[in-house]
């Protein structure tokens, strides 16, 4: 599958989230629906006995035992009890009205979502120094990260287990064989093979392996990114050359394959599928689930498993730059915005009067090519069907111009356009839309990116000259100060959560614009948060080995904390978007990830894993009541504060564990919210070895009378050496029901 025709497909339908490979609905015969019961914790000691828990369960709302043996499509009996089973919404309705049931939902669809990334976040390779975390860490070995994705392609260079020590002996999970894999395709490195199909529908299978293997590409990126082992000399035909590798380049992967569809925009899994994969990686002894999916909310599946100590990782969603639109916002997760790292592909244009002008492409030299010449140049206009009509672009290099429209709607048309007129190149003027992997897809014809400004000196040239010509020549590859980075990409789903307003979402952003990893045997580039998602989960193996002890939550504060919000030059990150602004938390929570100053933090904002149990709210609730004594989630001990309705003055509370030097004083530093005021009590933290952890107060008063907007700040212990820094978001409100639509 081609990640960036995906990625328009998504563009096209907003609501269907996620990245390369986009999920389409599959098809439920019937009335009977895939629904999933959750049961809490599991109960009884054997796994037998639980599934036979389930049976007795389900019998008791239907007629009888073997309907019940026949309706079960899976039993969730490791991490935790529940089960999916294809049902009536009326016996869905009494099953979730029976005791022992938590809640009863529909089965929801889910939707998918590196050379030089990691040289740009400080993790670099070199043998001579490497990166003080990678060597302390040793590379990740023996840390386990789970890859709930379409498969993997165990043949690509990045997956190699050449050197490996034996896998871990705490491991006990399955190489599953199947349909183009058997258990020679387990390995040092690919510790674990296992894959998901019940409940999946037919047509998503037909062009599909029946095991862990990857036919649509978006788990061997994905998995590559995360932890793929050091490739030399990986490119996408020459372009963004280098070393390839993953975060954690020698950790253990375990594939579970959960979503289905080979082909182009196809695809298919679903909650039961993904829970499935999650019940089974908690068993089999994972430290870290990567998931590049958009799944629906209430994944209780993710907090078990960060309730046995399991860091879990999901991306933000590819719906941006609108607002209110990040998903996977269960606290207890690290949601995943994407950033664009320091590289650029900048391409020469050639016009007739030997004006030189250079966009941006992906486009390269092919082995037969002659080289580059003067074509003719046609105006295109929008380059839609309509706009094409009458204009021969045979041969020629056409200028389209996405105005008003978004290019990234236009792209994929007024290419297919051109390419079916015979055309031999697109010059594609837009406003910045990280369009780019998309002219990865050009099948060979240069297309460049342009921004308004250059369209306009091509085309007052073309209106003087008689018969107008340009020349493209293949894009170079620019990496370092000179390109603008780290910038949030315009796609990066942008917070607040509306299922956890009182929790600043996404949580932090890692490079997620066109990244180089492995596609079977080749390498290609791919852009969306689901590149993001491994990153971050590469970076927690790190720090995981690094400091086996600590919780999910204290890595999550590790990696917040210690966060990036201005670029290398000290100049605020920006965030992409209509228009280009300074980035906020809701853009990229604490900021840009910083991987070498994670390994450090200072101070940690930690949780007690069944503390979440008294936020979780209604979300997990579908048929039955909420339990409204629940605490309002900004009393949770989280690494950021979020108060979406700030009438009065709030007071909430936070405790820091000093994880640095015993003796140590810390000063806060408050950058307030406008509007409001932020007082810190105590303001000195003095830690020695009897006081490791300590508790402070954080009031938030407002001084407007204002219907308002979000406004944020920050608040941020210093000791001289560390900083400790969380992001503050504040909105004042004086009438309910406010909708920020105007
Ligand atoms: C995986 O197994 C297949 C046979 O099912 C074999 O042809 C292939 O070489 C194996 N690949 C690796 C990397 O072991
Ligand atoms: C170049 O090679 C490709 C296939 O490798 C072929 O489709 C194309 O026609 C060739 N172009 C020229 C100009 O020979
Ligand atoms: C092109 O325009 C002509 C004249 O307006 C119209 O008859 C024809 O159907 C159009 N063709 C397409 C493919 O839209
Ligand atoms: C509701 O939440 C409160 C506060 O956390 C808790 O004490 C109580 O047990 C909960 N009730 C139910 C029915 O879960």
């Amino acid at each position: 599958m081609e990640a960036h025709s995906s990625f328009y497909h998504r563009r096209l339908a907003p609501l269907l989230l996620l990245c390369f490979c986009t999920l389409l609905v599959q098809a439920h015969a019937s009335r009977k629906k895939l629904y999933i019961a959750y049961l809490g914790e599991r109960k009884h000691g054997h796994p037998d006995d639980v599934v036979a828990s389930h049976h007795d369960t389900l019998a008791s709302v239907l007629e009888s035992k073997q309907d019940s043996l026949d309706s079960i499509i899976y039993s969730y009996k490791h991490g935790f009890s529940g089960f999916a089973a294809m049902l009536t919404e009326e016996q869905a309705q009494q099953l979730a009205d029976l005791p022992e049931v938590i809640s009863v939902q529909p089965s929801r669809r889910y939707q998918t979502t590196t050379t030089r990334s990691w040289d740009f976040l400080g993790l670099n390779l070199n043998d001579k120094v490497p990166s003080e975390l990678l060597r302390r860490s040793r590379y990740g070995e023996d840390t386990i990260i789970g890859i709930i994705d379409t498969g993997i392609w165990p043949e690509s260079r990045s997956f190699s287990d050449d050197g490996y020590g034996p896998v871990p002996s705490r491991w006990k999970g399955v190489c599953q064989v199947g349909v183009g894999w058997d258990r020679s395709n387990c390995s040092r490195k690919i510790i674990g093979a296992r894959f998901y199909h019940a409940g999946v529908a037919e047509e998503e299978l037909k062009n599909e392996y029946l095991s862990a293997r990857d036919a649509n590409g978006h788990g061997t990126h994905t998995a590559s990114a995360a932890v793929g082992s050091v490739v030399e000399a990986a490119s996408f035909h020459g372009l963004a050359a280098g070393t390839a590798r993953g975060g954690a380049p020698r950790a253990r992967i375990a594939v579970y394959k959960s979503v289905w569809g080979s082909g182009r925009g196809a695809g298919a899994g679903s909650s039961a599928t993904v829970l499935a994969a999650i019940d089974d990686a908690i068993h089999d002894g994972v430290d870290v689930l990567s998931l590049s999916l958009v799944v629906e909310e209430n994944s209780f599946g993710a907090l078990h498993a960060v309730q046995k100590g399991i860091t879990v990782v999901y991306a933000a969603g590819n719906s941006g730059p609108a607002p209110q639109v990040v998903r996977n916002t269960a606290p207890w997760v690290i949601t995943v915005a994407a950033s664009k790292i320091d590289r650029s592909f900048p391409t020469a244009i050639t016009l007739g009067n030997e004006q030189c002008i250079v966009g941006q492409s992906l486009y390269y030299e092919r082995r037969n090519s002659s080289g580059s010449t003067f074509r003719l140049l046609a105006d295109g206009g929008l380059c839609t069907a309509d706009a094409l009509n009458g204009t021969d672009v045979r041969g020629k290099i056409v200028l389209c111009v996405a105005f008003p429209v978004s290019p990234l709607a236009l792209f994929p048309l007024a290419l297919k356009n051109v390419l079916d007129g015979g055309g031999s190149g697109i010059i594609f003027a837009q406003y910045s839309m990280n369009v780019l992997d998309a002219t990865a897809d050009c099948k060979g014809i240069p297309c460049v990116l342009v921004d308004f400004d250059t369209a306009n000196q091509i085309g007052t040239y073309m209106v003087d000259a008689s018969s107008p010509v340009a020349k493209i020549e293949p894009a170079r590859t620019v990496t370092g100060a000179e390109a603008l980075a780290p910038t949030v990409a315009a796609f990066s789903s942008r917070g607040p959560s509306i299922n956890y307003p009182e929790v600043i979402k996404p949580d932090i952003a890692a490079p997620g614009v066109s990244i180089l990893a492995a596609k079977e045997d080749e390498y290609a580039l791919g852009s969306g948060t689901s590149m993001a998602t491994p990153h971050v989960a590469g970076i927690v193996a790190l720090l995981k080995a690094l400091h086996p002890n600590w919780s999910p939550a204290t890595l999550k504060s590790a990696i917040m904390t210690t966060a990036s919000v201005t670029d290398g030059r000290g100049m605020p990150i920006l965030a992409q978007g209509l228009p280009r602004k300074i980035a906020d938390p809701f853009d990229y929570g604490g900021g840009q990830i910083n991987p070498n100053k994670a390994a450090e933090p200072g101070l940690v904002y930690d949780i007690d894993p069944s503390g979440y149990n008294k936020f979780i709210g209604c979300t997990f609730k579908k048929f039955i009541s909420c339990n409204k004594t629940m605490l309002p989630g900004y009393h949770l001990n989280l690494p950021s504060i979020a108060i979406p309705d700030l009438r009065h003055p709030i007071t909430v509370l936070r405790t820091v564990t000093n994880v640095g030097e015993v003796d140590a004083v810390y000063h806060a530093e408050i950058q307030s919210p406008p509007g409001v005021k932020v007082d810190v009590e105590p303001s000195v933290l003095s830690f020695n070895a009897a006081n490791k952890v300590m508790t402070f107060q954080v009031k938030l008063s407002p001084l407007w009378r204002l219907q308002g907007d979000y406004t944020f700040g920050s608040l941020t212990w210093q000791n001289g050496q560390k900083t400790v820094r969380i992001p503050i978001a504040a909105r004042i409100i004086i009438h309910d029901f406010f909708a920020d639509v105007a």
